[in-house]
C-alpha cells in the first residue's frame, strides 16, 4: 500500500471505505436523478476503482448504473419473505399455541404439554415473551446499505415481492435516512415495521377518507400528488434483519438506539398474558395508531429460529387479536332522524352485527354528503366500523345490491313540510350538505325534542320520550311554556297516566317555577348556548341584562368567538316569544354563587356544606342560605365564613378536603367558623 502521508488529500486512496461509498452514492444520485455530473468522469472512475479494489462486493458498486431512486410501484423482491402471523382471540387459544411452541423446542414434547411444566418453563429466560401492539398500518421493509444509507423502501406485497415506495418513504420523518455509525453488524441491514397515519392527523381529514390505513397506503404508493403530505405518515419499527440479535427485546432496544420509533413493548410471562392483553387494549383510546391486537413473540431469537416457519407464519410468534371492531352486514334501510334543531340526519339500519362485544343495528351516516358519497342501496353488504369505541359508522359498501339508491326524503318524516338542503361547515372547515326540515318550529318531532330538552335541562324527572310524545300528540303542549298550564284534569284521562304519575309530574312542574338563570338559558335549546356559555352569560347580570346584550358585548365574554356570539344573540331574539311566555310562569333567579348578599338573618355569611346533611339535600340547604340573605359556595375559600359539617365527619379519622382546608384557614388566623349540621339547622330554624 502507498504511503498515505505522501498522497494528496483528493486521492481516493486516502479515504475511508465509508467516505468512498457515501461520495459515490451522492454522485450516483445527482447523475441518475437529476442528470448532473458533479465531477469529471475520470475522477468518478478513480473513486469507483478504489472502492472495487478494497471491496468488490460493496453495494455502492452494485447500485451504479441502476438508479437507486426507482419509481413508485416497481417490483421489489424481498431478501427474506415477509410472512404473516398466526392468530388467536382468547387466552385459551394463546395458551395452546404457547404450549405447542414450547413442545417444539424440546424433545420432551409430550410431558411439556402439561400445564404445570409449561408454567414452570414460562418463568425461565427461554420461556419469556415480548408483547408489542399489532399496528393496523402498512408493513414496510427498509433496506440500508453497508454505509447505513437508506437504499430502498418497499411494501410487503404478497410477502415475496412488494412495491417500491422509496420516494415517499424518504419523506416520512420517522423513517431513518442514515443509520448511525455504531449500528450492529458490518453489512446491509433491513428494518421492518409498520407505516401508519397518526390518528390526530387523520382526524383533520376523516370526513373525506374512509380510514387511516387506506389513506396511508394511497399516500405512500402515490406516483404524484399524494392525497396528503407523506410527511404526515409515521413509521414504527419492530424487526431488524442482517445483524444477529440474542433477543427480541434487545432487538427493539437496538432499533430505538439507531433512531427508530419503537412501539411501547413489554416482557411477558405467558400465564399472565391476559393481563398484558387487557393493558394494551385499555391504552388504545389514547394511542396515536389503530391496533387490531397484540403480537407476542418468544424473546429468545435462537429458540424462535429453531422453531422455524410455516409457509404462512413464524412458529415463535402469534397475534392475539382484539374483538373485531369492524365487520360486514346488510343494510336494511336508511332512517331519517329529526333533531331538535330541525336537522334531519340519515342513520343506517342494518342486520345485527357484533362489534367489539356489542350488538350493533344502527350506524351513523353523519350527513347527506356522506350518504351520497357512499351511494347506499337497501340490501348492500356494508362494512360497519366502531372506531375507538365511538358511535358505529358505515365505512364503505362491500357489495352493492341492485336496488334503487337511498334518496333523502323530500318531506320531513316528522311534520311533512318540504325539506331543504343547506351547506354547513362540518366544524373542521369543510362544507357538507345537510338536510333540514323546512319548518322546524312547527315540526312535531322538532317540538318534541325542544320540550324534551327543556325538561332535561331543568332536570324534571318523569318527562321522558314517551310522556313528552303523548303531551304533544294530544295537543297539550305546543311549547315548554304550556307545561305550566297543565292540570290533573288534563293528564288523568291520558292512557297509562295514573294518579301517582300525574302527581309526580305536577310536582316536578311546580319545582320548575323557580329556575336558575344558567339552566333557564340552556333549556331554551339554542344550539350555540351550552352549559358553560350560559354560566358565562349569567355572570354578567340577570335575564333582562343578558337579553339586552348585543353580539359585540357577548363576544367580549371570555373565549366566545364572533360567530358563537352572533348565534347566541340571534337565538335569544328568535326565542323572544317563548321566553316571554315562560316568564309568565317562571321566576328566573341568579344562581346562589353569584347572588349578592342582601338583607336577612344570614346577610354577610358565605356558607359551604360538607358531609351528609340530616334534614335536606345539599341543593335545598344552599337555597335556604340564599333565601336568608347569605351566599352558598361550593368550595372552601378565603371568603368562606362558615363550613357546615354533616354526618360524623367532625370525628372522622380522615376529614374531607373541605374540612381540612377550613382547619388550615383557621390555623392561619382566618375568620371561618366550623359548625355541626344539626346545630346549624336548629339555629336557622329559630332565626327564620
Ligand atoms: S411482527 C412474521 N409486530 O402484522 C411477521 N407484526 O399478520 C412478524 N404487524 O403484515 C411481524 N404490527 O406488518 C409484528 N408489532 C408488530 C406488528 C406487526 C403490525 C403486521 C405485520 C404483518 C402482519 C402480520
Amino acid at each position: 500500500m502507498a504511503d498515505q502521508e505522501q498522497l494528496p488529500k483528493a486521492d481516493p486512496r486516502t479515504w475511508t471505505t465509508e467516505a468512498l461509498a457515501a461520495r459515490l452514492a451522492e454522485l450516483d444520485k445527482a447523475y441518475f436523478q437529476r442528470g448532473e455530473s458533479l465531477i469529471p468522469d475520470a475522477a468518478y472512475d478513480r473513486l469507483k476503482d478504489e472502492l472495487r479494489r478494497r471491496d468488490p462486493a460493496h453495494p455502492a458498486l452494485a447500485s451504479v448504473g441502476a438508479p437507486t431512486e426507482s419509481e413508485p410501484g416497481d417490483k421489489v423482491e424481498h431478501a427474506q419473505a415477509m410472512l404473516s402471523l398466526d392468530k388467536c382471540t382468547t387466552f385459551a387459544e394463546f395458551w395452546a399455541w404457547y404450549r405447542g411452541a414450547l413442545a417444539g423446542t424440546t424433545d420432551r414434547a409430550n410431558s411439556l404439554r402439561l400445564d404445570d411444566e409449561a408454567i414452570a418453563w414460562s418463568a425461565t429466560p427461554q420461556g419469556a415473551l415480548v408483547a408489542v401492539p399489532k399496528i393496523d398500518g402498512l408493513a414496510c421493509s427498509l433496506r440500508y446499505d453497508r454505509t447505513g444509507r437508506l437504499l430502498r423502501a418497499a411494501t410487503r406485497g404478497d410477502g415475496r415481492i412488494g412495491e417500491d415506495v422509496t420516494v415517499n418513504a424518504r419523506k416520512v420523518p420517522t423513517v431513518v435516512q442514515q443509520l448511525p455509525a455504531d449500528r450492529p453488524g458490518d453489512g446491509d441491514l433491513e428494518v421492518r415495521g409498520e407505516i401508519y397515519l397518526p390518528l390526530s392527523r387523520f382526524a383533520a381529514v376523516a370526513d373525506s377518507y374512509a380510514n387511516p390505513r387506506n389513506l396511508a397506503a394511497g399516500t405512500l404508493k402515490a406516483k404524484e400528488n399524494p392525497a396528503i403530505d407523506p410527511g404526515w405518515l409515521a413509521f414504527f419499527a419492530y424487526d431488524l434483519l442482517g445483524a444477529p440479535s440474542a433477543s427480541e427485546s434487545s432487538k427493539l432496544e437496538t432499533l430505538a438506539r439507531m433512531g427508530f420509533a419503537v412501539p411501547a413493548w413489554q416482557k411477558v410471562l405467558a400465564p399472565e398474558a391476559q393481563r398484558t392483553f387487557d393493558q394494551f387494549d385499555a391504552a388504545r383510546p389514547t394511542d396515536e395508531f389503530e391496533a387490531d391486537g397484540i403480537v407476542l413473540r418468544l424473546d429468545d431469537c435462537a429458540l424462535a429460529q429453531r422453531l422455524g416457519v410455516t409457509a404462512h407464519h413464524p412458529r415463535g410468534a402469534i397475534a392475539w387479536k382484539y374483538a373485531a371492531s369492524a365487520d360486514t352486514t346488510t343494510l336494511q334501510s336508511v332512517h331519517w332522524s329529526v333533531a331538535r334543531t330541525g336537522t334531519i340526519t340519515p342513520v343506517a339500519l342494518v342486520a345485527p352485527v357484533n362489534l367489539s362485544g356489542a350488538t350493533v343495528t344502527r350506524a351513523t351516516l353523519h350527513n347527506l354528503s356522506n350518504l351520497r358519497r357512499l351511494a347506499l342501496r337497501p340490501g348492500d353488504v356494508v362494512e360497519i366500523v366502531r372506531r375507538g369505541g365511538v358511535i358505529p359508522h358505515v365505512e364503505r359498501v362491500v357489495t352493492p345490491s341492485d336496488e334503487p339508491l337511498c334518496e333523502p326524503p323530500t318531506a320531513c318524516p316528522s311534520c311533512g313540510t318540504t325539506t331543504r338542503v343547506v351547506a354547513r361547515d362540518d366544524g373542521k372547515g369543510k362544507a357538507v350538505e345537510i338536510l333540514v326540515c323546512g319548518d322546524p318550529a312547527n315540526c312535531i318531532t322538532a317540538r318534541q325534542r325542544t320540550l324534551l330538552h327543556y325538561c332535561q335541562a331543568l332536570e324534571l324527572e318523569g318527562f321522558g320520550d314517551k310522556v313528552v310524545e303523548v303531551l304533544i300528540d294530544q295537543g297539550l303542549c305546543d311549547n315548554p311554556a304550556d307545561l305550566y298550564e297543565l292540570t290533573a284534569d288534563d293528564l288523568l284521562p291520558l292512557p297509562r297516566f295514573g294518579e301517582l304519575l300525574v302527581a309526580n309530574l305536577l310536582g316536578q312542574i311546580a319545582k320548575a317555577r323557580r329556575v336558575e338563570l344558567p339552566a333557564f338559558l340552556v333549556a331554551l335549546g339554542i344550539a350555540a348556548l351550552g352549559k358553560q356559555t350560559a354560566q358565562l352569560l349569567s355572570s354578567r347580570g340577570d335575564l333582562a341584562a343578558v337579553r339586552a346584550m348585543d353580539a359585540e358585548q357577548v363576544a367580549q365574554l371570555h373565549s366566545l368567538g364572533d360567530k358563537t356570539a352572533a348565534a347566541i344573540v340571534a337565538g335569544l331574539s328568535d326565542k323572544a316569544e317563548l321566553i316571554d311566555a315562560l316568564l309568565r310562569h317562571v321566576e328566573v333567579v341568579r344562581p346562589a354563587a353569584v347572588e349578592r348578599a342582601g338583607a336577612g338573618p344570614m346577610a354577610g355569611e358565605v356558607v359551604v356544606f360538607t358531609g351528609a346533611l340530616p334534614s335536606m339535600g345539599r341543593r335545598d340547604a344552599q337555597q335556604l342560605v340564599v333565601r336568608l340573605g347569605g351566599i352558598a359556595g361550593d368550595s372552601v375559600t378565603a371568603e368562606t365564613t362558615l363550613l357546615v359539617v354533616g354526618g360524623d365527619e367532625l370525628d372522622a379519622a380522615e376529614p374531607s378536603s373541605k374540612l381540612k382546608k377550613a382547619r388550615k384557614l383557621q390555623a392561619s388566623g382566618g375568620a371561618i367558623r366550623i359548625e355541626r349540621a344539626d346545630a346549624f339547622f336548629a339555629r336557622v330554624a329559630e332565626a327564620s
